[in-house]
C-alpha cells in the first residue's frame, strides 16, 4: 500500500484563488522483483538466498494462519537478512544496515521494525508484537529444517515428518547453532510448537524445488 500525505496551501490573490498541492510519498509496498534483485545485488552465498526464500514462505504461512498480512510477513522474511554478508554477520551490528538500506527504498516502517529486531543484540530492544516474534522463530526454525532434511536417507524435504522436527528440537547437539528458545517464541503469538513445526515444514516443502531439497 502506497501512502501519501497531501498539503495543500490556499491563497487569495485579489479575485484569484491559488490552490497548492504537495504530495509527499511516506512509504510504499516493495515489489518481490525489487526484494529479490537486493538480495542478489547484497547476499553472494546461494545458501543464504535460500535461507530467504525459506523464510519467505513460512512467514507468510504463520501469517495466513493467523489471519495476519501474508504480503507483508512474506516481505520481512524474504529480506530480514539482508545485510549478512555486508555486517560479516556481526551479530552486534547485523540488522542495522538493512534498516537503513531499506529506508532507503521506502519500504513499510513494520517490516523494518521486525527486521531490526529479529536481532535484539544489535537493535538493543525487546520483541514485542506477533510480527516479531513470528519473523524471529519463524527464519529461525528453517535452520532447523534444512539440518533435519540433510541427515534423511534421501535427503529430500518432502520426506521430511513433523514429528521429525520435534524431535531434533530436543536434541540440543543437533544443529546446535540453531537457537531453540527463539523457535519457541511461536508460542507467544499462540501456536503451539507442534502446529508451528508442522506449518513451516509444509511451507518449505512448497517451494522444495527453489531450496533444492
Ligand atoms: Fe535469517
Amino acid at each position: 500500500m502506497q501512502k501519501i500525505l497531501k498539503y495543500y496551501w490556499i491563497f487569495a490573490r485579489g479575485s484569484m484563488v491559488i490552490i497548492l498541492v504537495m504530495e509527499v510519498e511516506m512509504s510504499k509496498e516493495i515489489t518481490r522483483e525489487r526484494a529479490i534483485e537486493l538480495l542478489n545485488e547484497y547476499i553472494k552465498n546461494p545458501s543464504m538466498i535460500k535461507h530467504c526464500l525459506a523464510s519467505e514462505a513460512v512467514l507468510g504461512a504463520i501469517a495466513e494462519h493467523l489471519g495476519e498480512d501474508r504480503g507483508k510477513w512474506a516481505m520481512a522474511g524474504l529480506l530480514h537478512d539482508l545485510d549478512v554478508e555486508i555486517t560479516n554477520a556481526d551479530l552486534h551490528v547485523h540488522g542495522r544496515e538493512t534498516v537503513h538500506l531499506l529506508k532507503n527504498e521506502g519500504v513499510d516502517g513494520e517490516i523494518i521494525e521486525a527486521i531490526s529486531l529479529h536481532n535484539e543484540l544489535s537493535s538493543g530492544k525487546k520483541r514485542s508484537t506477533k510480527f516479531h516474534h513470528a519473523l524471529a522463530a519463524g527464519e529461525t526454525i528453517t535452520g532447523l529444517i534444512i539440518a533435519a532434511t540433510l541427515v534423511y536417507p534421501d535427503k529430500k524435504i518432502n520426506s521430511v515428518k513433523p514429528k521429525s522436527i520435534i524431535k531434533r528440537m530436543k536434541e540440543k547437539a543437533f544443529a546446535a547453532s540453531v537457537n531453540r528458545d527463539i523457535i519457541r517464541e511461536c508460542e507467544i503469538i499462540g501456536i503451539p510448537l507442534a502446529g508451528f513445526a508442522e506449518i513451516s515444514l509444509k511451507a518449505m516443502q512448497g517451494i522444495s524445488d527453489k531450496l533444492e531439497l
